[in-house]
């Protein structure tokens, strides 16, 4: 009977000393050509004994295979230790991997935090978790006062110490009332952050949403300074034509309040709450109100994100739908 397994080890040890084109042809013929040595084992199959037919013929022929695919790789290996340089071509352009992109709302705030820097602003951020006694009392919004229904609130769980009662921030203005136990006027600053609410979703109102909080104190600010500079940071990022109106409106925390509305493709939206620091919360950071004065505005990143990229939808901000996001990827680089 024909021994396959020792005929095998012949071969690819013979093939192994092949050093060159010459050699593998004349390998190629031992083992493989018309007379060659695996040839005869597959011609003689017929003569076997009928028991021994399948067997035998089936291995040569798998052997012929692997063969057939052994001189091939020795050839490339041949090739590759004969060549120069390196078997890998340097000069090949390279696989990019994927990069992914910043969100739009990432990209939104940090194109309005660059506005308002150029316009002399600081930029700083507070707590998400805050204390009820910022995000309602100090803005004069006490327990029982009907505004405090303006702002649905996810409360923090009692932990049962007897300790404040904490909530997720509601909005960013608490940081007003913190910032003004730290720092003296001239005060110019924006508070960039996440706020929460206990609301049901739709297409223009999310449970969570990202707000950009200003606050300017500094002697003999007056309304048409709170006007100015929110008018010039509309321009900016509205376009210099952009038609602009303010309206009356009420937050417990300035006095007088308003809003101010961009005409959008014919109707009127609101982008921001604003007004005059209350007297009563300059006097409570120690300052005189009477020297002092100064004007808060407090804003939404998402709306100015929708009318920027024509989103429709709030809630696809935080869907971290792919196909979405992937929308952004050609503002790569332009935050
Ligand atoms: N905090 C207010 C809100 O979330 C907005 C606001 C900020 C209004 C500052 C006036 C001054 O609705």
């Amino acid at each position: 009977m024909v021994d396959l397994e020792a005929l095998e080890a012949e071969a690819r040890a013979s093939l192994a000393e092949a050093g060159d084109e010459a050699g593998l042809d004349s390998w190629r013929v031992e083992w493989l050509g018309r007379r060659g040595r695996l040839t005869a084992v597959l011609r003689g199959v017929r003569d076997l004994p009928a028991e021994e037919r399948p067997l035998i013929g089936a291995g040569a022929n798998r052997l012929k295979g692997e063969l057939e695919d052994a001189v091939t790789a020795r050839r490339a290996e041949l090739l590759a230790a004969a060549s120069d340089g390196p078997a890998l071509d340097v000069t090949l352009p390279g696989r990019r991997p994927p990069m992914g992109s910043l969100h739009p709302i990432t990209l939104t705030r940090r194109m309005m935090e660059r506005t308002f820097r150029d316009m002399g602003f600081d930029v700083v951020e507070g707590p998400d978790v805050e204390l009820e006694e910022y995000n309602f009392d100090r803005l004069r919004i006490p327990a029982g006062h009907p505004a405090r229904d303006m702002w649905d609130t996810m409360w923090v769980a009692d932990d049962g110490s007897g300790g404040p009662r904490q909530l997720l921030r509601t909005h960013t203005s608490p940081m007003q009332i913190r910032y003004l136990e730290r720092r003296q006027p001239p005060i110019r600053v924006i508070v960039p952050g996440t706020c929460y609410r206990y609301e049901a979703t739709d297409a223009t109102h999310e449970w969570m949403l990202t707000q950009i909080e200003g606050l300017v104190i500094d002697e003999d600010l007056s309304f048409a300074h709170l006007k100015g500079t929110l008018e010039a940071f509309v321009r900016r990022v509205f376009g210099a034509e952009i038609e602009t109106r303010f309206r009356c409106d009420y937050f417990p925390f300035v006095e007088p309040g308003a809003e101010l509305g961009v005409r959008w493709q014919g109707d009127w939206l609101e982008v921001l709450g604003c007004g005059m620091v209350h007297p009563e919360i300059i006097e409570d950071a120690g300052l005189d109100p009477d020297r002092f004065t100064g004007f808060a505005f407090g804003m939404g990143v998402e709306r100015v994100a929708m009318l920027r990229y024509g989103v429709r939808d709030i809630r696809h901000f935080y869907r971290n739908d792919i196909r979405f996001l992937s929308e952004f990827d050609q503002f790569r680089g332009s935050a």
